[in-house]
């Protein structure tokens, strides 16, 4: 290899919007989850990191990381444990084949861009990291797959992991002290239930207050309501959520999206010192869906709020114009309106703070 050659490798990586939420560490250091999970990815929807790879034997010693032009400090054990893994499995390919080029021991520089708000609990983290993991182990020309992939992803940041494959995903809690068998898996892809649409109400772009990590901690930490929904009503809800989806069963699967949602809240506000996510507009927003369903007689939208204000409203392409339709209405039309999959509505507080 020339001292001046830079190696490099692409990928994007989309949101992954949680219908059953992960919240809560049974091991901070692997980044272990006390229950298992699952979201949707929205690879229709354009909220996407995209990032690049790149060493080079002409770049400074230490590894990089730009996020959205800002450097990144890249000394946190999360981030250190990505490019750990995945220079230890690079290592073990250049061991076995001696003619591949050492990229293990140059130094990385990740250049990376969300398309959306970053910590505004939009998944971005997941995004991030999915794209981060992906990205380098192109870069390695890794033959690892998808699972293994999510298995490094988790450990930059647990909702990471889901972002790695398309569609209706969970991530299994696992059971093993290292780890291993914590990974994403595919419930079903998104051509199963093809008609599945999500509307993005961003009610503020702001960077959260409590970030997910700490948020979860301190709620493990202090709330009373947490281990029964850990324990019992996670578990259940889960097996739950999988047949709603199997059986293509909306009002199911809109019903646990939108209790779920709530329990996660509500162990946040049992947490001490609370955690608000939500704000009015949040609150609006689900008075909207509540008004929806009730119109329609039966459950046809559903809310769901990550660690922020922001809502995610899955329906189906059938409800189109009760649900985004409504919203539109209330809204006008905006900007940031987009796209017939995965709509987007770009908004401040006052619109919907009328229909309180
Ligand atoms: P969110 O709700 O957006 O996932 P989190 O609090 O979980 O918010 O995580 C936000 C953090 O994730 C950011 O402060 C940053 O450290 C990391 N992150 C976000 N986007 C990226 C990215 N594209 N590449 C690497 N890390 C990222
Ligand atoms: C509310 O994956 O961002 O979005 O593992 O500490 O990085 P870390 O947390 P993160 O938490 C996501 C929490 C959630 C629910 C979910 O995505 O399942
Ligand atoms: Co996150």
């Amino acid at each position: 290899m020339s001292s001046s050659e830079v190696y490099t490798a692409s990928t994007t990586a989309p949101v992954n919007i949680a219908v059953i939420k992960y919240w809560g560490k049974r091991d901070p250091k692997l980044n272990l989850p006390t229950n298992s999970s699952l979201s949707v990815t929205l690879a229709q929807s354009d909220l996407r990191t995209h990032t690049t790879a790149s060493c080079s034997p002409s770049y400074p010693p230490q590894d990089s990381l730009l996020l959205n032009g800002s450097e990144q400090d890249v000394s946190g054990p999360r981030t250190q444990a990505c490019f750990r893994e995945l220079r230890a499995l690079r290592k073990q390919l250049e061991d076995a084949n001696p003619e591949l080029p050492k990229l293990s021991s140059l130094p990385l520089k990740i250049v990376s861009e969300n398309n959306f708000p970053t910590a505004a609990g939009l998944a971005s983290s997941a995004a991030g990291f999915a794209a981060l993991v992906r990205a380098i182990a192109n870069l390695y020309e890794l033959p690892s797959s998808p699972t293994d992939l999510s298995r490094i992803a988790r450990q930059g940041s647990g909702s990471a992991c889901r972002s790695l494959f398309g569609g209706y995903v969970g991530w299994e809690q696992g059971s093993a002290a290292d780890g291993s068998d914590s990974v994403a898996f595919q419930v079903a892809p998104a051509s199963h239930w093809p008609q599945m649409r999500a509307l993005i109400l961003v009610v503020s772009a702001a960077k959260k207050g409590v970030s997910s990590t700490t948020g979860m901690q301190t709620t493990v930490a202090t709330s009373s309501l947490f281990p029964a929904r850990a324990n019992e009503t996670v578990p259940r809800r889960m097996k739950e959520m999988i047949s709603a989806i199997e059986n293509r069963d909306f009002e199911a699967f809109g019903k646990l999206t939108m209790m779920d949602s709530n329990s996660f809240h509500a162990t946040c506000l049992d947490t001490y010192p609370p955690i608000f996510y939500l704000n009015d507009v949040s609150r609006a927003a689900i008075k909207v869906v509540e008004a929806i369903n009730k119109k329609a007689g039966r459950i046809v939208a559903a809310y769901t709020f990550d660690a922020g204000p922001n809502a995610v409203v899955y329906y189906l392409e059938e409800r189109e114009k009760e649900v985004a339709g409504l919203f539109k209405a209330v809204l006008g039309e905006k900007d940031g309106w987009q796209g017939e999959r995965g709509e987007r509505v770009q908004r401040d507080a006052e619109g919907l703070e009328h229909i309180r």
